[in-house]
């Protein structure tokens, strides 16, 4: 029998158990799939917009993996932090030890001003939204959607999350599972003016095209392109092709005969009825600005001040000398996601991975017996959810291989028990069940569908069914 401790239950870790599922190699394996948090499901419940309701429900099949009788969820354990289990003490309960743990931070803007108050990480505001126990019911959104006017930097689809959650009336994310006090803020947002401003080109940019087209089709806001600034862009200036330059990927095709289209003036949207609680919500898609420094006034974030950049023709883009200022009580930093180290095993902080050869985990550049990586913390922040399958079945490929020489390490027999008896306190996928009933009992009392409960407190005394 192989026993494998799967570390993270986003779409990584339950890929790795399932491809550890449907393997022949190893007939009879026991996959434990550990996670900091009491709940299953990692950026598919903390990360993935709350009204993109058909993305969230790939949770329906990650939750057919964990429901395995090969598999044991065992939530509210982390691993490397103060109050978890280190890496050596895991790796004595397990044959192997497979780390899915996916890249928590957010990359810095590295420019005067970042931490002016009003300026905020995208990852912060997506965990508010998303009820992420580390941030819980945090005050700061309130202040945050005081201002009328938001810069969001970055053109990635969390660039293109958040601006569309703050663009998109409070009312229709009723229907969705968005805490109450993050539903309440924006009920109550005075955001008018939504700036998404990228430093290089649209034919760069990390978006794609169902993401930016959805921008288009939300009821009262409008979304404005400056057609100078998309005609900077050689790609974008020749569509036909460039002369002697390799045909351009599908997705920046669409994305540009999106652009074009707002910027030839179609930008107002069906639906947006003049006069309705959520009119006059402008989105602007703004290129070629490189963010300098956030300005300042009266001790908070009053703007951002761009330099002008123009294309250098292989990609990149060039300072021209020239300053935009943008007005902006709201700056939201979409600038992609950074993994974190995990004390005890090895780690790249330039590429903020740990460092691997085809998932095997290397200490000082040799594979370590029994430990593997999967998921954003192996590849870096990058990749939608499918991305994580081919990813996790490589690395479960590697462990295959290597299964023989794991199977005659030691064991627990019982690794759980043996967890109690270090202190910690794990959440089995009944108490997830329990939360996901309590989730669902606080809807109905507020007349919705089910309600994220925000906060540890709350998560776990619902995951153990406690009633305070
Ligand atoms: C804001 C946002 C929105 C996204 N929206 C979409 C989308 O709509 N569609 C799409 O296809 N892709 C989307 N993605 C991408 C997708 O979410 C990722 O590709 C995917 O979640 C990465 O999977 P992962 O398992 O590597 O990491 P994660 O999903 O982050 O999972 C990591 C898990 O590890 C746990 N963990 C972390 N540290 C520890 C520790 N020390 N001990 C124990 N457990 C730990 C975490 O609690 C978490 O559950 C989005 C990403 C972001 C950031
Ligand atoms: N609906 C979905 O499918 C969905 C939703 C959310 C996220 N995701 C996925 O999750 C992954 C992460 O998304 P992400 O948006 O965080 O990252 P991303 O796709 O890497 O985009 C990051 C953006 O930030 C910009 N940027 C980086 N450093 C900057 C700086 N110093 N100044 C100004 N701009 C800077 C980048 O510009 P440059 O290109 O110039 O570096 C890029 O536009 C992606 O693979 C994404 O597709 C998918």
């Amino acid at each position: 029998m192989l026993s494998v401790a799967v570390v993270g239950s986003g779409p990584s870790g339950v890929y790795t158990a399932q491809a550890l599922l449907q393997q022949s190699l190893v007939p009879d394996v026991r996959v434990h799939v550990l996670d900091r948090l009491p709940t299953p499901y990692g950026l598919v419940r903390y990360g993935v917009a709350p009204d993109h309701e058909k993305i969230k429900s790939l949770q329906n099949s990650l939750r057919a993996v964990l429901e395995d009788e090969r598999v044991t969820f065992v939530g509210n354990v982390g691993v490397g932090g103060a109050d978890g289990v280190s890496p050596a003490r895991l790796a004595e309960l397990y044959h192997a030890v497979v780390y899915c743990v996916g890249a928590s931070a957010d990359r810095a803007l590295a420019v005067p001003g970042e931490s002016l108050p009003g300026s905020y990480s995208a990852t912060r505001f997506v965990s508010w939204y998303s009820a992420h126990p580390d941030i819980g019911a945090d005050p700061f959104a309130r202040d945050a959607l005081g201002a009328r006017s938001a810069v969001v930097i970055g053109v990635g689809n969390v660039a293109v999350d958040v601006a569309r959650i703050l663009a998109r009336g409070a009312g229709e994310l009723r229907r969705t599972d968005v805490p109450r006090a993050a539903l309440r803020a924006l009920e109550e947002s005075r955001v008018r003016d939504v700036h998404i401003v990228g430093r290089r080109g649209p034919s760069q940019a990390r978006f794609t095209t169902k993401e930016l087209r959805e921008l288009g089709a939300l009821p009262g806001a409008r979304v404005a392109v400056d057609p100078t600034e998309l005609a900077l862009d050689p790609a974008y200036a020749a569509p036909d092709g460039l002369p002697g330059a390799l045909p351009l990927p599908a997705v920046v095709r669409r994305n540009l005969e999106v652009l074009r289209g707002w910027s030839a003036g179609s930008g107002a949207v069906p639906g947006g009825a003049p006069g309705s609680a959520d009119a006059g919500r402008r989105i602007r898609l703004r290129f070629f600005l490189r963010p300098v420094e956030l300005l300042e006034r009266g001790g908070r974030v009053a703007g951002v001040r761009f330099a002008r950049t123009a294309p250098d023709g292989s990609g990149g883009v060039r300072d021209t000398g020239r300053y935009e200022d943008i007005e902006a009580q709201l700056v939201l930093r979409a600038v992609g996601y950074r993994g974190v180290e995990l004390p005890g095993l090895p780690f790249d902080p330039v590429r903020g991975t740990v460092p691997h050869a085809a998932g095997r985990v290397l200490r000082g550049g040799v594979p370590s017996p029994g430990e593997y990586v999967a998921g954003w913390i192996k590849r870096g922040p990058t990749g939608v959810i499918g991305s994580n399958r081919s990813c996790a079945k490589e690395t479960v490929t590697s462990l295959l291989a290597d299964a023989a020489a794991l199977t005659r390490r030691t064991a627990a027999d019982d690794p759980l028990a043996v967890l109690r008896e270090w202190g910690l306190r794990p959440v089995e996928w009944a108490g997830w069940l329990s939360i996901e009933r309590a989730e669902a009992e606080l809807g109905r009392s507020l007349g919705r569908g089910p309600v994220k409960i925000p906060d540890w407190a709350g998560l776990l005394s619902a995951a153990r069914d406690e009633h305070p």
